[in-house]
This record gives C-alpha cells, structure tokens and sequence, in this order.
C-alpha cells in the first residue's frame, strides 16, 4: 500500500471517530445560537457558542448530516473551544485555504482536521465539511457587531 494509501485510510477512521462519537454534541443554554443549513442537501447544524470577553468558552453542535459535515463539526467545536476570538477565526480562515487547496498557514496546530484535507479533492463535498466554520464565523461576527 502507498504511503497516501495509508494515511487516506488513517484520516478516514478520524473521520468516522468524530462521526460516532462527536465531540461537544448537545446545545447550550444563554448562548450565541446560530442555525445553519447546506442548502444543495437540507443538512443542518445548530451551534451554539459561550463567549466570555474576547474568548470561546464553550461550544456546542446538534444537527443532520453527514459524516463529513457532522465529523467536522465536532472537530471544529473542539478546535475552537477555550480559543480567543481571533485564533478561532484563524482556523477557520486556515481550514478554508485548506479545503480550497490553497496554501494555509500551518502554525496553528490543526489536530485532527488535518483528517478532512482529502476532501477538498471532492468539491461537492467542500460544502459539507465548511457548514460548522460558516456557522462559528456568523456567530462570532454577529456577536462582534453588537460589541
Ligand atoms: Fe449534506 Fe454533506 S451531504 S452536508
């Protein structure tokens, strides 16, 4: 087997551990809501987010979907938690050029999303794995505005 062989397989079961045991499930009480859905196949996402002066406390996701949206939710929910504001969206902008196949700053350590870049081979599934991190920047800029 190739070493791509390999690590696609290793990044596959990372994938479906987040599938079936996500991390963070749940919602939330008193906290920034946002309510998400990927309209090319009706999943959706409900994310809630605690933001206590400039940083993520807390996050937590419920909602439809696939392996992939749902797996990168709960991989999202932990990247993010107990993160500043900034570094949050960071990420995101990180994990964006990654599915994209664009250069993304890697001094961020990325964990387990490091697991969803095959993805971005199949475009029609970029959508899937963005829907939380389009969900995580709402809230926070919405929660930013109001600021
Ligand atoms: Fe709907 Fe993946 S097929 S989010």
């Amino acid at each position: 087997m190739s070493f791509n062989g390999s690590l696609d397989s290793l990044y596959r079961q990372v994938i479906m551990d987040h599938y079936k045991n996500p991390r963070n499930k749940g919602s939330l009480e008193d906290s920034l809501t946002i309510d998400m859905n990927n309209p090319t196949c009706g999943d959706r996402i409900h994310l809630t987010l605690q933001v206590n002066d400039g940083k993520v406390t807390d996050a937590k996701f419920d909602g439809e979907g696939c392996s992939i949206s749902m797996a990168s939710a709960s991989m999202m929910t932990q990247a993010i938690k107990g993160q500043d504001i900034e570094t949050a969206l960071k990420l995101s902008k990180s994990f964006s050029n990654m599915m994209q196949g664009k250069d993304y700053d890697d001094s961020i350590d990325l964990g387990d999303i490091e697991a969803l870049q095959g993805v971005s081979k199949f475009p029609a599934r970029i959508k899937c794995a963005t829907l939380a991190w389009k969900a995580m920047e709402k809230g926070i800029r919405s929660q930013e505005e109001t600021n």
